[in-house]
């Protein structure tokens, strides 16, 4: 497994960088297989939610070879979606079939996507009623992910939580259709109040363009970018960055 260079606290988030993005992709895949295996041994299974976006690819085209992890114990989710169909170019379910679910280790009915060729309300309306078949609201009616792999963008979005986006106030669903204006298309997503319910949130970030953002989330404190708002109220938020994106941490 590869070793961060630097491993540091800051305020709720755990930031670990690594020295280039192959040691990045190293260690996600250790640390993400450790936390599978962890929950399956101490709940018999465990609910998994992928963000989409480049970053991750490479670690989802590693899962099927991941030692001692018991595909058919886990529930796999998604964090979000466009509003295309999965034969489209940008289909997060698309990527993230042709890295890892083509190698059928995972069963289908455990495989729980988000019917981004519906209209976007329909197709948030219809993932959170999918959910809500196998995921048990908490008594503030929030449930629990095990596990939520998110990305940043350079705008400081995460999941498909973009600044000035209406469903950044969404407190009340599991999943938004959310209107993002400066791309002139719906994204899917899950909300806050489940992002910030997980047992462990873990931001997999790349890249020299991601700096300012991870600055503004992580550095200057009371950022009002999306993804400073990820607090994983009992939970833990580990940041898994190269150095091209953790640069201003070192
Ligand atoms: C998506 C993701 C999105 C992504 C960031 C970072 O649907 O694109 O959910 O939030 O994580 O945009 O994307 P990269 O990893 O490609 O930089």
């Amino acid at each position: 497994m590869s070793t961060a260079v630097v491993r540091k606290q800051i305020s709720s988030a755990e930031v670990l960088i690594y020295e280039d993005k192959a040691a990045l992709v190293d260690a996600a895949v250790t640390q993400i297989a450790a936390v599978l295996r962890e929950c399956i041994t101490a709940r018999g299974t465990c609910t998994l939610a992928l963000s989409g976006g480049s970053t991750p690819q490479p670690i989802y085209q590693r899962f099927a070879a991941m030692s001692g992890v018991d595909w058919t114990k886990v529930q796999l989710c998604f964090v979000d979606e466009r509003n295309v169909p999965v034969s489209h170019p940008d289909s997060n379910y698309g990527m993230v079939d042709r890295a890892f679910l083509e190698s059928d280790a995972v069963p289908q009915d455990h495989i729980h996507r988000i019917p981004g060729e519906l209209d976007a309300a329909q197709a948030a309306q219809a993932y959170e009623s999918e959910l809500r078949t196998f995921l048990k609201p908490e008594p503030d009616g929030f449930p629990v992910f095990d596990l939520i792999l998110l990305g940043i963008g350079p705008d400081g979005h995460t999941a498909s939580l973009f600044p000035q986006s209406p469903a950044l106030a969404d407190q009340e669903h599991w999943v938004a259709a959310n209107w993002v204006e400066k791309m002139q298309t719906h994204r899917i997503t899950l909300t806050f109040p489940v992002i910030n319910h997980a047992r462990r949130c873990m931001f997999l970030v790349a890249g020299a363009d991601k700096q300012w953002a991870v600055t503004q989330v992580l550095v200057n404190s009371g950022s009002a970018l999306p993804a400073a708002k990820i607090i994983p109220r009992n939970g833990t938020a580990t940041w898994l960055m190269d150095r091209d994106a953790g640069a201003p941490l070192l």
